[in-house]
């Protein structure tokens, strides 16, 4: 059974020497947790891919702590050093071509490699003492919402890792934007996150591509993210989703509303004291697995606008519902 260990000094070295002796970790970032280990050793990939069931075939995020692990483990275009100098450490991975150092199932065969630097000061805490890159999906079991409390983790996964390392809530609540600069001059967006696109254009000055086509929830396509699956960070309860006004639920169903003042029954839940998506973001995926545990039949959510974060949580609340 997984330990949450607070992150005092001696825990933080504990968690280190374990993720050196090859060992995985659950780990906060400022998005959501992740389930880290040596990005450099294949013994502990494999651990990571079996804990969480992933099929091989599905990438992983090598999470780096200062600027010369980034040059030792990728090929870094102009645009990949404008792009970290504004936003890093911070919720933007950038794919890159990869050097032969990072092993194959780290990127599942690929000759590109997913790059992102956290700004959780418990996690750099911890990166400072591992002379090593981390690899780290998300921290739940495939297909499932990410985790974004040690408790969640411990719910999802306690029965197959070890130690959870406690960083409190996250503080965005959605994995990161990823941007591929494998085509310096063409980038394109694998997947909303916190940072919009139109940030990442106002800063490279140039059109980034929206959407390549969805991949089907049976491919785990090499070719794209798997976080471009239709279905993906979905919950148990059948999730149903709404825009504006009020549902009529039939039966036994709870309804989830952005801005808790519109809540008016005892199955009304709110992301928000008043409707500021960053406070929805943060408080979504808390909200859909407190509720995944409580049987209702359905699970109505709200959609916010098609703009800014908007964007991102539209993305998510439809994969979550998508059947
Ligand atoms: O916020 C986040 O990004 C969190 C925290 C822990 O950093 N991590 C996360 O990891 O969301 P994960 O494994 O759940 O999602 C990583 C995504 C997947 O969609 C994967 O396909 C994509 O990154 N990815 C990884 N390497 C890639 C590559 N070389 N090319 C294209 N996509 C890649
Ligand atoms: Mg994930």
């Amino acid at each position: 059974m997984a330990q949450i260990l607070q992150p005092t000094l001696l825990h933080l070295d504990r968690i280190a020497e374990q993720l050196s002796k090859g060992e995985i970790a659950a780990v906060p970032t400022e998005t959501v947790y992740g389930l880290a280990g040596n990005a450099l050793n294949p013994e502990a990939i494999a651990k990571i891919y079996a804990a969480k069931a992933r099929p091989a075939r599905n990438p992983l995020i090598v999470h780096i702590h200062n600027q010369d692990q980034l040059r030792e483990i990728a090929v870094v275009p102009e645009a990949g050093t404008i792009l970290a100098k504004e936003f890093w450490p911070g919720p933007l991975t950038l794919i890159f071509r990869k050097r032969p150092v990072v092993p194959d199932s780290v990127t599942a065969g690929l000759g590109t490699v997913a790059v992102r630097m956290p700004s959780h000061p418990v996690y750099r805490e911890l990166a400072r003492r591992c002379p090593f890159p981390l690899a780290a999906p998300s921290a739940n079991p495939f297909g499932y919402v990410s985790p974004t409390r040690a408790e969640h983790v411990a719910t999802q996964m306690g029965s197959t890792i070890n130690w959870i390392l406690d960083g409190g809530p996250c503080e965005s609540g959605i994995e990161s934007t990823i941007v591929s600069l494998v085509e310096p001059k063409h980038p394109l967006l694998l997947r909303k996150g916190g940072i919009s696109v139109e940030e990442v254009e106002r800063i490279l000055g140039v059109p980034v591509v929206r959407q390549p086509k969805e991949a089907k929830a049976d491919e785990d396509g090499a070719l794209a993210s798997p976080g471009l699956m239709k279905r993906h960070y979905s919950p148990k309860t059948p999730i149903q989703l709404f825009e504006g006004g009020r549902p009529t639920p039939a039966g036994k169903e709870a309804v989830v509303f952005l801005d808790g003042r519109d809540c008016q029954g005892p199955d009304d839940y709110g992301l928000s004291d008043s409707g500021d998506l960053k406070e929805v973001a943060r408080n979504l995926y808390d909200r859909v697995q407190t509720l995944d545990r409580k049987n209702y039949a359905r699970i109505h959510l709200e959609l916010p606008e098609n703009r800014g974060i908007g964007q991102a949580l539209r993305d998510r609340m439809t994969r979550a519902a998508a059947k």
